[in-house]
């Protein structure tokens, strides 16, 4: 490995020109929508009905003209209509948990699989991993992409892997006191959880031997991002991926900059768009981010719109685009007597105030015609003994920053330390939504 990739970077392309990476994407483009038309009845349908062939993509710009691709269009497609391969060809299959029916289904060719394993390599070492290192892997192991994507780069990366998967909160903490650990790859809101048992146990994580938390499959907050850092002394950086397109690793932050997630745009194509009109938007604007890929084998996906809403920001620590924080999925967003939010907004409050834990619920119900928000907060332990003043005083403080800041009246019902769910499998569940019950 030459000096230069030793110091920024695993692949000499992190580090190519933008008319080398416009070139590499083009070509491969080409590849993939040809590959998809000839080889996927859906998207032979769907080019067919919009007038496009993938011959006519001259430049990048030309792919807007291709059709989206939706979770519906999966779901149709459930389980292996999607393959661009005869079926014997796939080695393995992941889906996506998906709240309501049918889970959406992913494949992969041996190929598709070394490739993710080399991204999530690039991802950690983007992350400050390097070889040697001790890698505890908490997100869930199983048809969930987070565990087994997480395993396979950090063997690739050249860790040693513990793969503790998620859960068993208590024996977490054991292991990592045990194996010492460098580098700990879990949902945020699942490590607040390890460090809240570190606390109940006596041990100050500040002593652990974790160096790198590599934190993502749901939103979190630069806040939270602080909180993190400061709690446990460890560099958190963030890594995003999604199931329909490969797992973890489609994006992730560098240490160096803690930026935004760098999207390994020599293998997805990134475009914004606007959610309601579905035209795109330039690098910079707000709107909801689709991804083609460039080189998948098994299930190429055209133009998948992720329902993720970011922007496109501009390279700094690679060549590539990042993202920035993703506020929310459009389908999460809550409407409340009007004002549009997002839980990573009510998190920013939260999190402002000292005697708060990092964790905290939305209740969204209905009186009347009236949408209604409750928060769930909860004191930080130490703070669990507050006489009802001290407790009043935190609620409205907490009332009037949500009122203020994001312009709703939230009723805040204050827990004690440990009294909002948990969910052991790594994602939190941030809305309780019981209009829809
Ligand atoms: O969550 C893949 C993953 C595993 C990513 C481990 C990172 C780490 P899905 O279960 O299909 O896959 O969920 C994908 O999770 O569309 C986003 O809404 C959300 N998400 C994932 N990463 C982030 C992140 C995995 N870093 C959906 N920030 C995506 C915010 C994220 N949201």
């Amino acid at each position: 490995m030459s000096v230069l990739k030793k110091k920024l970077g695993r692949d000499a392309i992190e580090h190519s020109s933008v008319d080398e990476l416009r070139q590499l994407q083009l070509e491969r483009l080409r590849w993939s929508l040809n590959h998809a038309y000839r080889n996927v009845a859906h998207y032979k349908k769907a080019f067919d009905m919009a007038g496009v062939h993938p011959d006519e993509l001259n430049s990048l710009s030309d792919l807007a003209r291709f059709p989206f691709t939706t979770k519906q269009d999966l779901r149709d497609n459930y389980p292996f209509g999607m393959l661009a391969v005869p079926r014997e060809q796939v080695s393995r299959i992941h889906a996506s948990s998906g709240t309501t029916g049918k889970p959406t289904v992913v494949a992969y060719t041996a190929h598709d699989i070394s490739v993710w394993a080399d991204l999530m390599a690039r991802s950690m070492w983007a992350g400050g991993a390097r070889p040697g290192d001790i890698a505890h892997i908490a997100y869930g192991y199983g048809l969930f992409t987070g565990g087994l994507g997480a395993h396979y780069g950090a063997e690739r990366l050249g860790c040693t892997v513990v793969p503790m998967s998620g859960g068993q909160t208590e024996k977490q903490v054991q292991l990592i006191q045990d194996f010492r650990p460098d580098v700990i790859m879990v949902t945020p809101s699942y490590f607040c959880n390890l460090l809240d048992e570190m606390d109940r146990v006596g041990i100050n994580p500040h002593d652990s031997s974790l160096r790198i938390g590599i934190f993502g499959a749901e939103p979190w907050t630069d806040r939270m991002r602080s909180e993190i850092e400061t709690r446990a002394h460890i560099n958190a950086v963030d890594i995003y991926g999604l199931s329909e397109l490969m797992g973890p690793g489609v994006a992730m932050e560098c240490v160096e900059s803690k930026d935004g997630p760098v999207v390994w745009e020599d293998h997805f194509f990134p475009e914004i768009i606007d959610p309601v009109t579905g035209d795109p938007v330039s690098d910079g604007e707000p709107g909801e981010l689709v991804f083609t890929s460039l080189s998948k084998e098994a299930m190429p996906i055209i133009r998948y719109r992720t329902r993720d809403l970011t922007k496109l920001l501009a390279p700094t620590s690679r060549s590539m685009r990042r993202i920035g924080k993703i506020t929310g999925r459009s389908d999460d967003m809550l409407i409340i007597r009007g004002v549009n939010l997002f839980p990573t907004q009510v998190e920013e409050q939260v999190l402002q105030i000292p005697q708060l834990a990092s964790h905290y619920q939305l209740v969204v119900s209905r009186q009347g015609n009236m949408d209604t928000l409750q928060v769930l907060a909860e004191l930080r332990p130490e703070f669990d003994l507050f006489s009802d003043t001290e407790r009043q005083a935190v609620i409205q403080q907490l009332g009037h920053a949500i009122k203020v800041h994001i312009g709703v009246t939230a009723t805040i019902d204050l827990r004690r330390s440990g009294e909002i769910e948990r969910t052991l499998t790594g994602k939190a569940r941030r809305v309780v939504d019981l209009r829809r019950r």
